[in-house]
């Protein structure tokens, strides 16, 4: 798990074991500049009960508006893939890495900025604070931003995917895949099925590895 001595979130973080309380206390967070520009927090979805965590990377412009995880294009992305892979998406605790919307203004639209590792550290209190109410048995990181949240360092998604890998939050074992949102990129190219069925084929592996 990755340690920061920078200030973060942690001051803002209530000892509760209520993921509604965590969701809450989150749109009150200072922990880093990102709550400035963007509309609001935005938490989890999904039982807080769930065997299996997906970490995402960062709400996208529907989501901050919204106030919901995955609830734009990458969302339903992920969603058919959960269902093909063979797990009932809202069976699954849903969350993100980073909790608030990091974009450039380009005109009127706002353009999605990758979160960087200050943002990833600032914010990783929610995330060790999720972990420790929901106890998954299984987490899958979606990317290289999740990966590195959830494993507190630098990923490769390419050599790392797909299997279990070693390191991650007390009795879970963790899993990397690719984030949704880079297979949707490739809708319309031929690499796209390819791309979509790795997807599944790593939720698959993630899902078998659930007692
Ligand atoms: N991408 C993410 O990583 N998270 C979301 O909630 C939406 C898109
Ligand atoms: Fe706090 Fe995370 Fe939002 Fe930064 S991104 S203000 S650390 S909740």
């Amino acid at each position: 798990m990755a340690k920061t001595s920078e200030p973060g979130a942690e001051a803002w973080v209530p000892e509760t074991s209520e993921i509604e309380v965590l969701a809450h206390a989150a749109n009150g967070c200072r922990g880093c500049e990102l709550y400035r520009d963007s509309t609001q927090a935005v938490f989890s979805a999904g039982p807080s009960d769930a065997r299996l965590m997906l970490v995402g990377e960062q709400p996208g412009d529907r989501e901050d508006i919204e106030g919901k995880p995955f609830v734009g294009p990458a969302g339903k992305l992920l969603a058919e893939a959960l269902d093909a892979a063979g797990i009932p998406h809202d069976q699954a605790y849903v969350t993100n890495a980073v909790k608030h919307f990091r974009f450039e203004e380009r005109g009127k639209r706002r353009i999605h900025k990758n979160p960087g590792v200050t943002h990833i550290n600032a914010c990783h209190p929610w995330l060790e604070a999720e972990l420790a109410i929901v106890k998954p048995e299984v987490v899958v990181a979606l990317g290289g931003t999740a990966g590195r949240a959830v494993l507190g360092r630098t990923v490769k998604v390419t050599t790392e995917r797909g299997h279990a890998l070693e390191g991650g939050p007390d009795g879970a074992t963790v899993f990397l895949t690719t984030h949704p949102s880079a297979v949707l990129r490739l809708r319309g190219e031929p690499e796209f099925d390819e791309a979509f069925d790795g997807l599944v084929r790593d939720l698959a592996r993630a899902v078998a590895a659930l007692t």
